[in-house]
């Protein structure tokens, strides 16, 4: 598989499956089962680590995963998180660091937000590395965010991601991953761009979806120092586990899901 046929997938027509996978074991699972695409995201940070957010996953987290991913599915496309500090300062930094994820195993990297990432994205695709954008709740910012919270609510800020999302097709970017976004504003975004978009909490109608592999378990109940009991799931994840006893078979009841656009439905968009 490549970038460019799992392109090929989308303008025919097919919607695109994607899971975070941090491990070999999981990489063979899931390139098994038919995931499109596995995302070393730096949710690691929270989903191994036990952390409250990404901001202490560092170029060595991202690479030591990406390396492991890549031997469990080396016939799978694999992206890897830029993490926070390794892309923003300038553009030469980021190139190198995305260059260090190339050389572990990526294909792509995806690094967040639109404004003056729209030149890095630039730059790192004119030297030949493909680039996934990440708009609308980016984690990396939850401080500046305040929380954990939908964005594209309000006609301004919807105006926002959607500019910086055409800002960031034409900057020449692979895919356009949408997170915590209401969906009919997904739904413009992936009408108004040449890239494809991936959702995440962003409706039915992007061109491909994602999880994280704990929450399509549900097995994820918060950081480590956190009561279970007072965690809530977010809305878009959905648990595939409960309707089997097979961890294969809900990771391919999930690609299924997404190919039939039963997932994700109604009640886990905004
Ligand atoms: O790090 C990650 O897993 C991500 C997804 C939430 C899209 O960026």
């Amino acid at each position: 598989m490549s970038l460019t046929k799992l392109q090929a997938k989308i303008a025919a027509g097919e919607k695109i499956a994607m899971l975070t996978c941090y491990d070999a074991t999981f990489a063979k699972l899931m390139e098994l089962e038919g995931v499109d695409m596995l995302l070393v995201g730096d949710s690691l940070g929270m989903v191994l680590q036990g952390a409250e957010n990404t901001l202490n996953v560092s170029m060595h987290h991202m690479t030591y995963h990406t390396k492991m991913v890549k031997n469990g599915a080396p016939n799978t496309v694999i992206m890897a998180d830029m993490p926070i500090g390794s892309y923003e300062q300038d553009n030469e930094a980021a190139y190198k660091n995305a260059l260090w994820l190339v050389k572990s195993g990526a294909h792509i990297v995806k690094f967040e937000g639109g404004g003056k990432r729209v030149e890095t994205a630039r730059y790192l695709v004119e030297r030949g590395i493909p680039v996934c954008a990440h708009l609308g709740f980016t984690p990396q910012s939850v401080n500046q965010l305040g929380g954990y919270k939908i964005q594209g609510k309000t006609e301004e800020s919807a105006e926002q991601i959607l500019k910086d999302a055409k800002a960031m097709s034409d900057a020449g970017v692979s895919f356009v991953l949408l997170e915590m976004v209401p969906a009919a504003l997904a739904k413009k975004i992936t009408e108004s761009i040449s890239a494809p978009t991936i959702g995440i909490g962003a409706g039915v109608d992007c061109s491909g979806h994602v999880l994280v592999i704990q929450d399509l378990l549900g097995i994820y109940t918060g950081a480590a120092n956190k009561n279970p009991n007072d965690f809530k799931a977010p809305r878009f994840a959905k648990n595939f586990l409960i309707e089997t006893n097979s961890v294969q078979q809900a990771v391919n009841n999930y690609v299924q899901a997404v190919k039939n656009k039963t997932f994700p439905a109604a009640e886990h968009s905004y």
